[in-house]
């Protein structure tokens, strides 16, 4: 089946679905899975290992997959995180990095424990990643510094007037607001009990992937990597077994395009 040229969002399991798509063929997958039966996604499940295998055979050399996951709580932490990252590697990913989704709102949850507030961001390559365009950000110091340029060993350090950088590589931790204007704007995903912020997906779309190619996300929810990877001019396809999250995913898609791609910063 050639369903993986179209840029839609399809209603079915996401292995049945995967295993009709070409192998090969996806730059960059960005999804969220259920975890620890944590909520009720209108009682769907997902056959981990079995995705994790589609997702690997699927996926281009030098592609990548980014999986984000969080534990249940339960007196401790469930860990499921690191099982299904030793998994991934050891079906033949590459766990490129450990990249933290850190919430900058959070609710109190525990009273014996600081209040959770990350998910783990595994980014999974197939090799190495053919592409990487690294995000900037603003320096803290800037201006000028007497910086050392000739360090022997004999103790006397040469110093120079320099110019500090003004930018440099964002780091591996990824902070955003959430809930409504923060993880986005469009009421109508909020119909969906967990959405992650339009600004990881776009920011993992610009790292990973260039104009033209193939985002996936075969648990897409409400449709947040969809919609981003349309609004920067990549292909996209969204898998979601529930019908009524579909129907959310497609209204979001329509309203975007009719709004005219506009989007929360
Ligand atoms: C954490 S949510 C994803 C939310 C999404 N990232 C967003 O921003 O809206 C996980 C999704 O996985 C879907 N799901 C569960 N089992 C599935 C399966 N076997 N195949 C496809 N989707 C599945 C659920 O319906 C749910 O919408």
């Amino acid at each position: 089946m050639e369903n993986h040229k179209k840029r839609g969002i399809y209603t079915a399991d996401c292995v049945k679905f995967m295993s009709g798509m070409r192998g090969g063929s996806v730059d960059l997958t960005i999804t969220s899975p259920p975890y620890d039966n944590l909520r009720d996604y209108n009682g769907y499940k997902f056959d981990f290992e079995a995705t994790a295998k589609q997702l690997f055979r699927i996926t281009k050399r030098g592609g990548v997959v980014v999986w984000i996951i969080g534990d249940r709580i339960n007196g401790g932490k469930s860990l499921t995180s690191f099982t299904q990252g030793l998994f991934f590697k050891e079906i033949g990913f590459n766990m490129h990095d450990v990249m933290i989704y850190q919430k900058k709102n959070t609710p109190f949850m525990r009273s014996n424990a600081y209040t959770n507030c990350y998910e783990f961001m595994f980014v999974l390559t197939k090799g190495t990643p053919k592409t990487f365009n690294p995000i900037k950000e603003q320096t803290v110091r800037q201006g000028y510094e007497m910086l050392v340029h000739n360090k022997k060993s004999d103790g006397i350090n040469k110093k120079n007037l320099k110019e500090l950088k003004k930018e440099k590589t964002k780091t591996n931790i990824w902070a955003y607001a959430v809930g409504f204007g923060g993880t986005t704007t469009d009421k109508i995903a909020f119909n969906h009990p967990a959405v992650f912020p339009e600004k990881l997906a776009e920011d993992h779309i610009l790292s990973w992937t260039n104009h033209d190619d193939l985002v996936f996300d075969p648990m897409c929810g409400s449709g947040t990597t969809c919609k981003m990877a349309m609004l920067n001019d990549r292909q996209w396809l969204g898998i979601d077994v529930s019908k009524e999250y579909v129907q959310i995913a497609k209204q979001r898609i329509k309203e975007t395009k009719e709004s005219g791609g506009l989007h929360a910063a």
